[in-house]
Order: structure tokens, then C-alpha cells, then sequence
């Protein structure tokens, strides 16, 4: 990818002095904003609450510059989520269903590239290395597809004023949280850091400190638009996924405006999307299996246990009974409802 120049732009120069100042900018803003540690501690850097929520001082230069040159066609779709939610998974299954007249039923191009470099997250990613990417080199296929973790409050205004679809995909925050844990333990671990306790993350996690948490404000942020224009975004549940995924998928198909012909489901084409977006076959793929993804995690790291219900391995009841009162205090009146095992569910 070019990092330093820009071929809409036409010129090297303003670019690097706009990423020059926006430096300076940042160091400046970063310096107001409250700050607690990360959990993947030293290499990770900290966390800064902008906006309401919490982000690392890097994706917060990119995140800005996103916000602020980001324009929205009509025709783009965006994945967005919580992270540890199913973001990975929703990424494929989108990327598979929008795109499946490009490409051969057995050359689906998730069998050689990973789901984030198939649809890049925007502020992490995309926006990394220039304010200004060449978003049309960047999306093989059109309509264009994104990812964002941003909550819909932040998100930049031609997103939410222009006809751009967004799929939004929550999990039970029990499940999540556990997630979470496993998977930043696992980079604290490769920077030789000294694990952070199951009671300081879960300290941390109540209050909302982690990469775009808190987790209520970021869901129910997606949920009230959903609830508000349900032609423009549609709010998925990882259980609700794990439990009927070819029922989701042609729900998927269908928001997108590329519902399944008849002939497409007597081939059996949605049952063949659901397998290969599949826990096991994606975690199974060499390309998921080796290397690092552009945020420095081991690839493999993205796929773990993939089951509803893991943290009654891990949750003691104390904690149970927090995770339970905060949602309940944070969701009660809102008629979302969480899954917390294959089998109960919470309002
Ligand atoms: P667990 O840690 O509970 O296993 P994200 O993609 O937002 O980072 O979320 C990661 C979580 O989704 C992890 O959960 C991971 O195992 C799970 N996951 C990844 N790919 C999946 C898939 N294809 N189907 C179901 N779950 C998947």
C-alpha cells in the first residue's frame, strides 16, 4: 500500500505536512484527554476516552482523519461492531454473500486472504498510513465494503446522512468480556508482559475501559438507529448466528438488496456461504493459521473457542451477578435481549 502518497490528491507534499500537523494536533488533544492503561500493557499504549469511548493514541489519528475526510457513496456497506463480538465472522459472511457472482463457488478469496484484509477496517487500517487512502484501489469488488468498530455516534456524517448500509453485530457482553480477556492475555503473553488478572480486566471491563468500549453506549447507539432506520442498518446477534446461520444469512442477503434466487437455494449456495464463513473452516485455513494481522495480533488469535456460553468457565458468581446488574441497568428498557447461553436469555 502507498503510505506517503496520493493519487486523487496529485501531490506528495500537502499530504505529509498534513500528517505532519495532525501530529502535533493529536500529541496536543491526546495530552486533555483522561488515560488509563491498556490491556495489552507497554507496546500497546494507552487508552484515551474521546468521544465517550476508549481508543489507543494511534487509531485515534486515524479514526480523526477518517471522521474528517471519509465520504460515503450511496452503495457502501459497512461491518461494524464491538471488538470480541463477531466481527470476523460477519466480515465474511458479508464479503461472501455481496460479492458471490465475482468469483467461482470454490475461489471464494477467503480461502487465500484473512476476513480483515478482505473488508479493512477503516480507522485502523485503511486511515492508518494517509489521511487521504485511494479508497477505489483499496475495495477489489464494488459496492465498496468496510469495517468500523467506531459506535455510531462518531461515526462521520456522510455515513449517517447518505443511504449507506450497516451491519452491526453484538454479543452477550459475559461472552465478550471473555473474549476479550483471552485474546489481549495472548498478546501481553508475546510481549513477555506479565498477565492482567481475570478480577483487574473484569474491574476494567465494568467500566468500560477497552478499545471502543464502553460496550452499553456502543450497542445501544447501533441499536436505536437500527430501531430508527431499519433499511439502513440492520442489528445482528452472534448468538442468534450460531443458532440459525442460513436463516441469518438469507436475512443478510435480503438487507443487502442481493436476496438468494430460488435457484441459488436449491443449489444450496446459502448453506455453501455459512460453511465457509465457518468457525472451523476459517480457523483452519493456513492464511487464518499463520502471520500477524495489520494491528499486530497473531491471526490464529482471531479464532478461539467460537461457543456461546464459555464464560461459565471463567466468571465467578460475584462477578456474574455485576455483569448481570449492568445489564440489566443498561438494557432494560430498551427490549434488547441477550442470549447468555444456547439455552437462557436476558433482558
Ligand atoms: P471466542 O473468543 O469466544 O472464541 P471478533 O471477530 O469480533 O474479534 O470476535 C472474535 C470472537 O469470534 C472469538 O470468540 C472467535 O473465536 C469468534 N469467531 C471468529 N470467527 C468465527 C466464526 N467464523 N464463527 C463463529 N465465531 C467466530
Amino acid at each position: 500500500m502507498d503510505t506517503t502518497t496520493n493519487s486523487k490528491a496529485g501531490i506528495a507534499s500537502p499530504i505529509q505536512d498534513v500528517d505532519k500537523s495532525w501530529d502535533d494536533e493529536v500529541r496536543q488533544l491526546v495530552q486533555t484527554l483522561p488515560k488509563e492503561e491498556s490491556w495489552i500493557g507497554g507496546g500497546g499504549g494507552s487508552l484515551y476516552l474521546y468521544q465517550g469511548f476508549w481508543y489507543i493514541a494511534r487509531y485515534l489519528k486515524s479514526m480523526i482523519s477518517f471522521q474528517t475526510h471519509f465520504q460515503a457513496f450511496d452503495s457502501d456497506v459497512l461491518v461494524a461492531s464491538c471488538p470480541k463480538c463477531g466481527t470476523t465472522w460477519l466480515k465474511a459472511l458479508t464479503f461472501s454473500i455481496l460479492y458471490r457472482d465475482r468469483f467461482a463457488r470454490d475461489e471464494n478469496p477467503l480461502l487465500t486472504s484473512t476476513p480483515h484484509q478482505l473488508v479493512r477496517f477503516l480507522e485502523h487500517d485503511v486511515y492508518a498510513d494517509n489521511p487521504c487512502p485511494d479508497l477505489e484501489n483499496i475495495c477489489v469488488y464494488k459496492p465498496r465494503l468496510f469495517g468500523t468498530h467506531l459506535p455510531y455516534a462518531s461515526l462521520p456524517t456522510s455515513i449517517k446522512d447518505s443511504r449507506c448500509k450497516i451491519v452491526y453485530i453484538c454479543r452477550n457482553p459475559m461472552d465478550m468480556f471473555i473474549s476479550l480477556w483471552n485474546f489481549t492475555g495472548k498478546r501481553r503473553d508475546q510481549n513477555q508482559e506479565p498477565p492482567l488478572s481475570l478480577d483487574e480486566a473484569f474491574d476494567k471491563f465494568c467500566r468500560g475501559v477497552y478499545l471502543s468500549g464502553p460496550f452499553p453506549e456502543h450497542v445501544l447507539g447501533y441499536w436505536k438507529a437500527s430501531q430508527e432506520k431499519p433499511n439502513k442498518i440492520l442489528f445482528l446477534k452472534y448468538e442468534d448466528l450460531k443458532e440459525d446461520i442460513s436463516c441469518r444469512v438469507k436475512h443478510l442477503a435480503m438487507f443487502l438488496g442481493v436476496p438468494f434466487t430460488e435457484d441459488e437455494e436449491r443449489q444450496g449456495v446459502v448453506e455453501e456461504i455459512a460453511k465457509v464463513c465457518s468457525f472451523e473452516n476459517l480457523k483452519q485455513l493456513e492464511v487464518n493459521q499463520k502471520g500477524l494481522s495489520r494491528a499486530g495480533f497473531p491471526r490464529k488469535d482471531y479464532f478461539r473457542k467460537g461457543e456461546v456460553g464459555d464464560w461459565s468457565n471463567y466468571l465467578t458468581p460475584a462477578m456474574v451477578e455485576r455483569l448481570e446488574k449492568l445489564i440489566h441497568n443498561n438494557f432494560d428498557d430498551s427490549g434488547l435481549v441477550f442470549k447468555l447461553s444456547s439455552k437462557t436469555s436476558m433482558a
